[in-house]
């Protein structure tokens, strides 16, 4: 059934906006797929079929490094208008820029402790613009819940945090990462990639599937022996492999319960992140 999405492209018309259902909102950068469909679902159960589900949509320029892809980002904008329908979103907010940033801004949100790991140490900056926008997307939307994917689950760590110290009324749900067919986490960036890069890029989740069975439980085997399986397909570039603890993020010398090994790899000029939680 096709309903209607109410599209609101300005914090003004947001803010006016008297909010009188419950609000589940669903953070995006657009280019939505399987696994922004699934967040929405869950959205949906939250908020029930009275209340309202929100998905922002807004390629937040903060959080790419400089020479990054953020002018290549897909935008598909009418496609991500059609995904939003079909999926019974109630309301889509797709700011521009000019609308979410001011040229002479100087305040932001910056979470320093799980920030400084994994994905924040290959990549500054990163999650002081994903908090600052989220942080910014909460007050415009006022959501009582908001759903993030576990395939980030770094960002979602650093939000729940974001969340706790800085007393947003909020509760963060998590979802599971959804993956294509052969195992590869669905992702907007998943489309830059060539049939041949596209193919060797399955070994990610194989990797990360053979590490969680494995015997080995130091944190140098386990590495060593993803890192091992990826390496041998030929187009990837490994950025880093690493056990961490799921709740601090810190490296951690034996798999113990709640570890998550985390990984971030090249496929060309495309890189991609995956991870799995061990025992
Ligand atoms: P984006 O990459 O569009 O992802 C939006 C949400 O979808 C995030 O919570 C992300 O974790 C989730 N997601 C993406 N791929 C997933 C997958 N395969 N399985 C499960 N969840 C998945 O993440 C961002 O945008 C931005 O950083 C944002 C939070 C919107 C701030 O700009």
């Amino acid at each position: 059934m096709l309903g209607r999405v109410e599209i609101l492209t300005t914090v003004a018309a947001a803010q006016s906006q008297a909010k009188s259902k419950p609000r589940v909102l669903v953070p995006t950068m657009g280019a939505l797929h399987k696994a922004h469909g699934e967040l929405t679902k869950v959205a949906r159960e939250r908020a029930g079929a009275d209340g309202e589900v929100a998905v922002s949509i807004f390629v937040n320029p903060l959080q790419f490094e400089p020479r990054s892809d953020y002018e290549r980002y897909p935008r598909p904008e009418k496609a991500d208008e059609d995904f939003c329908r079909d999926a019974g979103v109630d309301l889509l907010f797709r700011p521009s820029i000019e609308e979410m940033y001011f040229d002479d801004r100087s305040t932001f949100v910056e979470e320093i402790s799980l920030s400084s790991v994994l994905e924040g140490k290959s990549r500054p900056g990163h999650f002081r613009g994903v908090c600052t926008v989220v942080a910014k997307l909460f007050n415009v939307l006022t959501p009582d819940a908001a759903v993030f994917g576990e395939k980030d689950f770094q960002q979602l760590a650093i939000v729940r945090r974001m969340v706790r110290d800085l007393n947003f009324n909020i509760d963060i749900i998590a979802v599971p990462t959804v993956r294509e067919e052969d195992g590869l986490a669905c992702s907007s960036r998943n489309q830059y990639l060539n049939l041949e890069e596209r193919k060797q890029a399955t070994v990610l989740h194989k990797a990360l599937l053979a590490a969680a069975n494995a015997s080995e439980k130091s944190a140098r085997d386990i590495v060593d022996l993803a890192r091992k399986m990826i390496g041998a397909a030929p187009l990837a570039q490994i950025d880093y492999v690493e056990l961490v603890d799921a709740e601090t993020l810190q490296p951690v010398e034996m798999v113990r319960p709640n570890s998550l090994l985390a990984l971030a790899v090249f496929f060309g000029k495309t890189r991609l992140i995956d991870n799995i939680l061990l025992a």
